[in-house]
């Protein structure tokens, strides 16, 4: 057994885990991030560095799998090795960190702390063992005052890729080693405080230290104790300002002892639950609008800069998310520090998952139960489960952000998660504990909340009414890829039922690493078994570029709701601490995109209340009327617009009935023409293959129907029905064929009757489409389609015009700017946009289907209107280019613009892992009937044009408002 395959020995000469703080006065800190020598061995047992003089360069913190040494591994489940615990492979790799460093004070306390690595890290000083450590996400600090010198000194360690802990590191991410957070040394006075804790009520502190020591706490500027610390001290606040998501308000405590100083922060507040399962903070009962939280760089991989994660933590802010789960590990310390600063609760997990030990049942398959082969369920690893709760809980546990203990994630339950409960609480009896999997398996009573990942909106509603403890869904909404769709959904469910407390979107960023500039995924990286791209799952991209899943979250966790109600618009009051009066409010009314007035209103409303709007009578429009309402909270920061639609009465002009267009046919073609346009139709691929208008022509294809857009991550659980997957099960609509049946020429309309089948499929759909084409070239397109019983529910239907690249640049009426789905449209307002197909592509890391607008009333394009109810969409790139590209650098050259007017879309859903994509949602009708007219716009084209007025010739100037 090698020293790091031994569960009940993890470490050696660690010491016990304290507050996290970096002491000032006369104590330092000493960094040695920066440079190291290093040597990367394939296996470290036949390993041999004493003798090598030319040592790499890499930098620390760092993994050193972006650094060119092995690739990174993604795997979600299972584990990259065997699973044969506590063994690990042979052949383990091993990276070789040294450097020097100068010591000038040796009447200090010298210690050395490593804040995270991966995977066991064996310290040797000046050629002396120090100790080892494990536990990659944890905290590990050795006191070296005994091993250092003065002047020169060597520091070397051995960081080897797996020990038994692997088996406990089993997270869903790449798998990355190295030193990849800070390391430094501490110089500290001898006999200086080690350990102390803050815990708060409402309006008292309660102070502990480890040493007599002086306590000052400052409010700001003023002083409210100063006093010696022996023990304990109890520090009420006077006025006190309680600490909250909404407003973070913190004290300051300064710790002074023997000449060094630790100032930390830190917040009153309480938690609690009440009978009917809510979550209270300060009393007040509060939603977790949250993200689940990884680590992750596309060029730093687990390394985050600093910047990076304030970057992150102000985008959350700025997305209207109030809470974090740590997924699935402490996050570096200054996150905890920036968390009590901004406002977010956080649930604290610890470095704990074996999912990989779930598939150890190939006949049972998923089976979470407690079970002496899981290490939940094994005594050998007891202590270890413990130490990392305490690891865990000891460097965090006066973070006033953290309500919530986690004792890891999707580990099954057992004896052992039983202690580090047990353990926790008797700690910490402020804060709630959750533990993953026994829930999953309904021991409510093991856990604080019962939390629960991935319910159907169904499941949620049902269970949320009968338990009694508060539900919080530490995963929901996987936003893989497009998506996630249904999330607004959720929250009207968890903001009108108290035990829904809230819940976590799964996750907040994709994980890539890049390879010449293309962001990777699994099967990347000469890995032979992967997780593909499941690590691309965030509802922000890589780089933190928000995608509309982003802002659909934002306005899903919007502090407010706006609904029309008897010639009013409520606003609802969502915040908790918060009164309207304190916002700033703007309203404005939209009729047929235009923005006919708007102000800032004052709005009164407080926490859980709603204030009133009379909305405008008499509205007259086209095509709809809506009101739009903007809320910025008191920080500064827009909590999003959301827009309602009001009643309005319709000046919808009546579209002038015109004399059909003569139609001339010959063997193959229906042509069509008159004054600036001409139509040819081809009768063997029943379409238009020429849309001509002003000379110019428009298309690059034959227009047809289609039903197929690229599938979606989130289509994980049906795609099979849609591709060609395993030969048997799917329509193939990625290989559609269009059958035409018959065609008909009379009185200025084609009529073709054809079907629509996969290859190697029966039709899925038989269908009737309608061209009536009169004298100025306005073309009426109606389409009947009989969908095959046995067909399910289906990507989209609608009629496709392959374009030339050209007519690129378009204006819509309906919703935007961003794309929006049927079950992702909060994201979107009701409008006319600009655009062009080069800005409508979303660059989704695996490329899939992006792009649609919905409620869409017209729209111009390349000289032509279309004009009805359609969701379109307009792509430099056909559906097929896109499925067929696996990154993004594998789409083609751009060589057409591709429109598309459908009649329905299927929503996104999340069902890349979440539930089904539920019914409403489904394009799933038997019949379609759908009709838009397309025609060129003359009075953009000409200044004069031949009109016929009830069958009669006259001319007439058309101007643009005329
Ligand atoms: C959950 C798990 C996460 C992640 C997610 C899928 O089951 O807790 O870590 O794997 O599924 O992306
Ligand atoms: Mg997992």
């Amino acid at each position: 057994m090698r020293f790091y395959e031994n569960p009940e020995k993890t470490s050696e000469g660690r010491l016990e885990g304290r507050s996290y703080y970096i002491p000032e006065g006369i104590s330092r800190k000493q960094d040695l991030n920066g440079v190291w020598d290093f040597l990367f061995f394939p296996d470290s047992d036949i390993a041999e560095y004493d003798a090598v003089k030319e040592w790499d360069k890499i930098p620390v913190p760092s993994c050193w799998q972006m650094h060119g040494y092995e690739e990174p591994d993604y795997f979600n489940i299972n584990f990259p090795h065997p699973c044969d615990m506590p063994y690990v492979p042979d052949v383990n790799p091993m990276g070789v960190y040294r450097r020097k460093f100068n010591w000038s004070n040796d009447t200090m306390k010298c210690y050395l702390v490593l804040e995270g690595a991966s995977s066991c890290a064996r310290i040797f000083l000046n050629g002396v063992y120090v100790g080892f450590t494990t536990g990659n996400h944890l905290q590990s600090e050795f006191d070296i005052t005994d091993k250092v010198k003065s002047g020169e000194n060597s520091l070397l360690i051995e960081v080897y890729k797996w020990a038994c802990t692997s088996y406990l590191e089993d997270q869903d991410c790449l798998r990355l080693n190295g030193l990849f957070r800070d390391v430094y040394l501490l110089a500290r006075p001898t006999g200086h405080l080690r350990d102390f804790n803050i815990t708060s009520d409402s309006d008292t502190f309660t102070v502990t230290a480890d040493t007599d020591c002086t306590l000052t706490v400052t409010d700001r500027d003023k002083v409210i104790f100063k006093g010696e610390l022996s023990g304990e001290v109890k520090v009420s606040v006077e006025h006190p300002v309680l600490w909250n998501d909404e407003k973070p308000y913190l004290y300051n405590f300064t710790f002074e002892k023997n000449g060094e100083i630790i100032r930390r922060r830190a917040g009153l507040r309480t938690i609690g639950t009440d009978a009917e399962g809510r979550l209270l903070i300060n009393g007040v009962s509060v939603k977790l609008r949250g993200v689940n939280h990884h680590d992750t760089s596309p060029t730093g991989g687990w390394t985050m800069t600093y910047e990076e994660t304030v970057k992150d933590l102000k985008l959350m802010k700025e997305l209207n998310i109030n809470c974090i789960r740590t997924s699935h590990y402490p996050p570096m310390p200054y996150f905890l520090d920036l968390c009590d600063e901004m406002g977010f609760y956080v649930v604290l997990e610890t470095d704990l998952e074996t999912h990989g030990f779930i598939r150890r049942y190939a006949s049972q398959s998923y089976r979470y139960d407690i079970c002496d082969e899981w290490p939940a369920g094994n005594g050998a690893w007891k202590n270890e489960f413990i130490s990392r709760m305490a690891r865990a809980y000891e460097r965090d546990k006066y973070h006033c952000s953290i309500i919530m203990w986690s004792t890891g994630n999707e580990s099954a339950h057992g004896e052992n998660h039983y202690e580090m409960i047990k353990w926790i609480k008797a700690r910490d009896n402020i804060r709630l504990v959750h533990c993953e999997d026994a829930c999953r398996a309904g021991i409510d009573g093991r856990s604080d909340v019962f939390s629960w990942m991935y319910p159907s909106l169904g499941d949620l509603e049902s269970f949320a009414k009968e338990k009694s403890v508060p539900v919080f869904l530490c995963e929901y909404a996987h936003a893989m890829g497009n998506g996630p769709g249904g999330i607004w959904d959720y929250w009207e469910l968890i903001n009108n039922t108290p035990r829904t407390i809230g819940g976590c979107v799964w996750e907040w960023a994709d994980h890539v690493a890049y390879k010449d500039g293309v962001p990777c995924y699994g099967g990347d990286f000469g890995d032979v078994t992967h997780d593909e791209n499941f690590c691309c799952d965030g509802m922000v991209f890589h780089d933190r570029t928000l995608k509309s899943g982003s802002i659909e979250v934002k306005a899903a966790y919007a502090p407010f709701r706006i609904k029309y109600e008897n010639g009013k618009v409520t606003v609802k009051n969502l915040f908790a601490f918060t009164d309207f009066s304190e916002c700033e409010i703007r309203y404005s009314v939209v009729c047929d995109g235009k923005i006919i007035s708007e102000s800032k209103i004052s709005l009164t409303a407080k926490p859980g209340e709603q204030d009133k709007i009379p909305v405008p009578k008499d509205l007259k429009c086209e095509y709809g009327a809506f009101c739009r309402v903007t809320l910025t909270r008191p920080s500064g920061e827009n909590a999003g617009t959301l827009e309602c639609e009001i009643p309005y009465t319709s000046a919808k002009k009546n579209t002038q009935i015109f004399p059909p267009c003569e139609l001339r046919e010959d063997k193959r073609y229906i042509y069509a023409s008159g004054d600036g346009f001409s139509y040819r139709f081809d009768k063997h691929f029943g379409g238009f293959d020429s849309i001509t208008v002003a000379g110019e022509e428009k298309l690059s294809g034959v227009v047809h129907v289609n039903v197929f857009r690229a599938v979606i991550d989130n289509e994980r659980g049906i795609k099979h029905r849609w591709l060609n997957l395993d030969n048997w099960s799917g329509e193939n609509l990625d290989c559609l064929f269009n059958k035409v049946y018959e065609i008909n020429a009379n009185n200025g309309r084609i009529s073709m009757r054809g079907s629509l089948a996969g290859v190697s499929r029966m039709p899925l759909m038989h269908y009737t489409l309608d061209y009536t084409i009169d004298v100025n070239g306005r073309v009426n397109v109606k389409l009947h389609g009989d969908i095959g019983e046995k067909v399910f529910f289906l990507p989209r239907v609608g009629v496709d015009f392959p374009m030339l690249r050209k007519n690129k640049e378009f204006t819509y009426y309906g919703k935007g700017p961003g794309e929006c789905y049927s079950d992702m449209q909060a994201c979107a307002l009701t409008g006319v946009y600009n655009s062009d197909a080069d800005r409508e592509y979303v660059p989704y890391v695996r490329p899939q289907e992006h792009g649609n607008h919905i409620g869409c009333k017209w729209l111009e394009i390349g000289g032509l209107r279309f004009e009805g109810d359609f969701e379109a969409n307009i792509s430099r790139y056909t559906p097929n280019e896109i499925q067929n590209a696996e990154h993004v650098n594998e789409l083609p050259d751009p060589s057409l613009t591709y429109l598309r007017i459908d009649f329905k879309n299927s929503g996104l859903g999340s069902n890349s892992c979440g539930p089904e994509l539920p019914d409403k949602y489904k394009f799933d009708e038997k019949t379609v009937d759908f009709t838009f007219d397309f025609f060129q716009p003359i009075y953009l084209l000409f200044p004069s044009v031949v009109i016929y007025l009830n069958g009669k010739n006259t001319t007439k100037e058309v101007t643009n408002n005329g």
